[in-house]
């Protein structure tokens, strides 16, 4: 299959009208789309990202006022936290409007819906007409794209059309929020922190992780995974440089030896940077990516749960 690549928003929209999919920039990661009411067009995702259809995916619109078309009900905390924080980096997961493929959520009566703030994202999400189900345009175990050119590298020959815009400026998927219960709880941190959503909602919590200790090799469970080791350092003391050995972090302290090194001067720019750089590391053979610690405040709480997933091998 050829692969579009474009910059006009009504090309890529037109290819999910015809039940087709076609990858989208948003300012977390790059989505690949479908029309999430076509359930032969939302199994094409899953194809071209070889992802098991039994993870839910998220369902984009570029409204407000389009949210009704995507889930039956919105109880009034999430409500206030659509107002706070949407359009942006947030999905709420909330109970599924019928005319939703069951295929876009695993089987599930509830569905993660979402408007993203990036322009351009908006503007083809309401030229599309319809609600857009899409994952991350990665191959499924990859790290998420942050650039067109990664969604090409990934994609290219597997899916019709990419939308070709911008760097993404957040660089981690959205948080992910429950919304069926009594209070929010967070399934999946991201762009918008925990402190955040608490200002809004303070009963706001975290999901209950299930384990922090790594899988046993045998059991391999790759996620954001470079094909490189990524370990998790709390400084560059505990690194052994070298040209197959890379370094990502905020500080800096010795290590001219490394293949590639980035010193981030802020966590949201250690965020931003990250799948990138996961990506550049692969691309040039580094064998081993070592990754400086943060603290699990802010944004730092969603940069090392990737970190942290990267690091299962
Ligand atoms: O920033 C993002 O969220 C990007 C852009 C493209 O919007 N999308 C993204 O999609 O990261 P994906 O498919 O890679 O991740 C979707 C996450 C998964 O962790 C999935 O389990 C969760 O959202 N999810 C989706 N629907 C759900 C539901 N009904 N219940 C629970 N979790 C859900
Ligand atoms: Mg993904």
């Amino acid at each position: 299959m050829r692969t579009l690549i474009t910059t006009s928003y009504r090309t890529a929209a037109a290819s999910i009208s015809r039940g087709q999919v076609a990858a989208f920039p948003t300012e977390t990661v790059y989505g690949l789309g479908a029309d999430a009411c076509n359930t032969e067009a939302v199994q094409r995702i899953f194809t071209a990202k070889g992802r098991p259809s039994d993870n839910p995916l998220i369902v984009h619109v570029g409204d407000r006022n389009e949210i009704g078309t995507v889930v039956s009900s919105v109880p009034a905390y999430a409500e206030r936290l659509f107002d706070a924080f949407s359009p942006g980096p947030l999905t709420l997961v909330l109970p599924k409007h019928k005319r939703i493929s069951p295929l876009v959520t695993a089987g599930l009566r509830t569905v993660g819906v979402r408007i993203p703030a990036h322009t351009l994202a908006r503007k083809f999400l309401n030229a599309c007409g319809v609600p857009v189900a899409a994952p991350s345009a990665n191959l499924s175990g990859s790290p998420s794209p942050t650039t067109w050119q990664a969604v090409r590298h990934d994609l290219e020959g597997r899916i019709p059309c990419i939308l070709k815009g911008v760097p993404s400026t957040i660089g981690l998927e959205s948080t992910v929020v429950d919304c069926t219960g009594p209070a929010p709880v967070i399934l999946r941190a991201g762009g918008i922190t925990l402190e955040e959503l608490r200002q809004i909602v303070p009963s706001t919590r975290l999901q209950k992780q299930q384990s922090r200790v790594p899988k046993s090799p045998g059991m391999k469970y790759r996620h954001y995974s470079p094909l490189a080791y990524v370990f998790i350092v709390s400084g560059m003391e505990e690194t052994v440089p070298m040209k197959s050995s890379a370094y990502i972090g905020l500080h800096a302290s010795r290590g001219a030896a490394f293949g590639l090194k980035k010193i981030c001067r802020t966590e949201k720019e250690y965020a931003r940077a990250l799948f990138h750089f996961f990506r550049e590391c692969d691309r040039k053979g580094i064998q081993t990516i070592y990754c400086e610690q943060v603290s699990e405040s802010g944004i730092g709480l969603a940069l090392m749960d990737r970190i942290r997933k990267a690091a299962w091998q």
